[in-house]
């Protein structure tokens, strides 16, 4: 795919932009691995948005491979493999689904998000972030119609703490991706059922290597394969 944009969003949070055949993406929640001029290993990121030929990304520079995605300009090339991983499923959904997302959680709650609306569901979302330096994506969230709280954790944003301090009251079923502290606190806190999109470093990213294996209650799962998302039922976390 080419690179059409790569903009800064928030403090060292990109959008970028490609264009290209993104028709191998099925399902909001799934995940392309880019393969990076001089790296071996490619680096998983979330779809946040595409469109057959047309695909978003956001990505936070944390090491050296993200901080070489940030030096990408418009006309470079990326050899990506699309549509990876299960990806969310909406038909879990109810009619008032709650959408939380920490960080670089959030872009793929995103397409998640544009494909409830579509399906007619009145959706929550609860955006978290450390500070408001860090913020980005709420007015895309607001743009669909969702009804978007924001939480900090020093309070310089929306309200101060996780987002497990903004809970509604009521909602049919939760849709998590986030850091591992902040999916934990959502597994133990929310009672409705739910999905949960996890990390873990990834090898060949498809399924092959068994590099990101971790343990279900269903026996032990590939997260580039049988997840990123699971369902709540399914983690062994314990309360
Ligand atoms: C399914 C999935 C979806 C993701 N979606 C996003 C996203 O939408 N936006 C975003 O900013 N980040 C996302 N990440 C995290 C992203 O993959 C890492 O931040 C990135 O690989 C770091 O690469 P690096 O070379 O900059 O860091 P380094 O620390 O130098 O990387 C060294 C190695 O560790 C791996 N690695 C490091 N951190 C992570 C991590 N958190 N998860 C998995 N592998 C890691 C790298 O891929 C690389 O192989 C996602 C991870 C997974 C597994
Ligand atoms: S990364 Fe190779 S099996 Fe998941």
């Amino acid at each position: 795919m080419t690179v059409t944009e790569n903009s800064l969003l928030a403090r060292d949070v990109y959008r970028l932009r490609l264009a290209g055949d993104a028709s191998g993406i099925e399902r909001p929640g799934q995940f392309v691995n880019l393969l990076l001029e001089g790296f071996f290993l490619r680096r998983p990121i979330s779809v946040f948005d595409w469109t057959e030929d047309s695909l978003t990304l956001i990505y936070k520079t944390v090491g050296q491979g993200t901080a070489h995605m940030s030096r990408l300009s418009p006309g470079a090339e990326l050899d990506l493999l699309t549509g990876l991983g299960n990806g969310y499923d909406t038909g879990l959904s109810g009619d008032k689904p709650l959408l939380l997302g920490g960080g670089v959680g959030v872009p793929p709650l995103y397409a998640l998000a544009k494909k409830l609306r579509e399906e007619g569901k009145q959706v929550r979302a609860v955006l978290g972030f450390r500070t408001a330096a860090d913020a980005f994506g709420i007015t895309d969230f607001e743009a669909l119609g969702c009804e978007t709280a924001v939480t900090t954790e020093d309070g310089s944003l929306g309200r101060r703490g996780f987002v497990t301090d903004a809970l509604p009251d009521a909602y049919s079923f939760f849709y998590a991706c986030g850091p591992l502290p902040m999916l934990r606190a959502i597994w133990r806190t929310c009672k409705p059922s739910g999905q949960l999109s996890l990390e873990e470093r990834m090898g060949c990213g498809f399924g092959a290597c068994m590099g990101c294996s971790i343990q279900t209650l269903s026996g032990p799962k590939r997260i580039c394969r049988e997840g990123p998302v699971f369902r709540k039922e399914e983690l062994p976390w314990t309360v």
